[in-house]
């Protein structure tokens, strides 16, 4: 469920008409609704109501302050993977009990500024890892929160570059050297082994995968509980899946349903990183069109948002639905959406059925909140577009549209240049 609907053929966000934010803001930009942003969060946590849990927004998936703080509201925390987003979730007012840092390469300043900041726990993915957070610790006088982010060699079944719990990921640590890991882990003196944490991927859309990994972490709680280490959260990271086209990923309240049974012996609190499920249909990408051209076997409409804005199609080849902002019942054709970058992979749509827009319409790309923005760069010196929030009829810029001076902000041209 999400709050963009069409009445009367016109693309709303909750009470505001998506064309009015277009001609005030300008295109392109991202909308995002408050509303379906804040059920999705309500669902989720609503789903684990009955065991201890936690659950941490990834911060990788939508990082806007607005929306960190609309989670935060909520109750939740955050998942991290780098001192930037520990940096915005603070400033967003997380409790720091809340905050699980993630990532296989963290440096010293950022476990330094987490264990400063007062972190729940480092999901660790290697000894090497394990080692430099108990020596910032010790420098800092306080213990580390630590979990060891296994990989538990399960298959996903989503798209290769996001899937990260196979052995021939670089992410966490072989499920079968854990144990032994634990073990040196303990001999840190400033150490607090909290808990257990596993990540498989991400677009995953059957609960097989989970349930495997679930089932491969709960042995490994068990073997550690029996050599008396304290566990007392078992983090299962994101990843569950969302419809983009015509997959049907579980419910989120099947999933826990799922989970809930398959551990009922765990007496520990569950953490949650879910990114994608939260945000990724609580926001589209709004782009108008700016010219559209036909060769002997092809149609092309161009727009004005480019893969600089929305990556994913170009980097995973993946399906967002495109839909006109204002429809009427026009015929369709076969086209390829594309972008103003100079690259044969800016697209966002190819070989699409889809209705023929004409010069001038604002165009809806559907399922874009998730690594949509975040994934965003200046690639042919394009300012970076504004992100707004809807809340029921009103509308807020989150974030502004970049401008040109910003593009050119912190460069120097150096002195020996000056002058020529
Ligand atoms: N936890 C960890 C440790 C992760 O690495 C990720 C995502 C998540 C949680 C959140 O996963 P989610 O619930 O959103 O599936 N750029 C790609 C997705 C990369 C995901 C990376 N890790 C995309 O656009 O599909």
């Amino acid at each position: 469920m999400n709050d963009f609907t069409y009445k009367e053929q016109q693309l709303w966000c909750e009470n505001v008409p998506v064309n009015k934010i277009a001609e005030e803001v300008g295109t392109p930009f991202y909308l995002y609704s408050y509303s379906t942003l804040r059920n999705h969060f309500r669902v989720f946590t609503k789903a684990f109501a009955d065991v201890p849990h936690i659950v941490c927004f990834a911060v990788k998936a939508n990082s806007n302050l607005a929306v960190l703080k609309a989670l935060i509201a909520e109750g939740g925390g955050v998942d991290i993977v780098s001192g930037g987003e520990l940096f915005r979730a603070l400033q967003a007012g997380v409790d720091p009990g809340k905050v699980v840092y993630s990532g296989v390469g963290k440096r010293v300043d950022e476990i330094e500024y987490a264990l400063r900041s007062g972190i729940l726990m480092f999901n660790v993915e290697s000894l090497q890892e394990l080692e430099v957070i108990n020596l910032c610790a010790q420098d800092l006088g306080v213990k580390a929160g630590i979990a060891l982010r296994v990989n538990p060699d399960v298959d996903p079944k989503t798209h290769p570059h996001i899937s990260t719990g196979l052995k021939e990921n670089k992410f966490g640590i072989d499920i079968e050297r854990s144990l032994e890991t634990y073990r040196q882990a303990r001999s840190l003196q400033n150490l607090d082994i909290k808990g257990v944490s596993c990540h498989i991927g991400s677009q995953v859309t059957r609960l097989s995968p989970f349930l495997e990994a679930l089932d491969r972490l709960s042995n490994l709680v068990r073997q550690l509980q029996e050599e008396d280490f304290d566990i007392r959260y078992v983090d299962l990271g994101g990843g569950l899946g969302i419809t983009y086209d015509q997959e049907v990923p579980p419910h989120p309240a099947e999933y826990a349903q799922a989970i809930m049974a398959a551990s009922r012996d765990l007496e520990c609190t569950f953490v949650f990183e879910p990114g994608r499920v939260i945000v990724g249909n609580a926001g589209i990408l709004v782009a108008r069109v700016l010219y559209t051209k036909s060769n002997d076997n092809k149609n092309f409409i161009i727009v004005d948002a480019g893969m600089n804005d929305l990556v994913r199609p170009s980097l995973y080849n993946s399906f967002h639905a495109i839909r006109p902002v204002i429809e009427d019942n026009r015929k369709e054709i076969v086209a390829d959406v594309v972008g103003p970058i100079c690259e044969s992979g800016d697209y966002l749509a190819k070989g699409r059925k889809i209705p023929a827009f004409q010069r001038g319409e604002l165009m809806a790309v559907f399922s874009a909140g998730a690594y949509g923005f975040t994934m965003a760069s200046n690639y042919n010196s394009r300012p970076r577009i504004p992100e707004v929030m809807v809340k029921d009829n009103q509308y807020y810029v989150v974030r502004k549209r970049e401008t040109y001076a910003d593009l050119i902000k912190h460069e120097e041209i150096p002195s020996f240049l000056i002058n020529k």
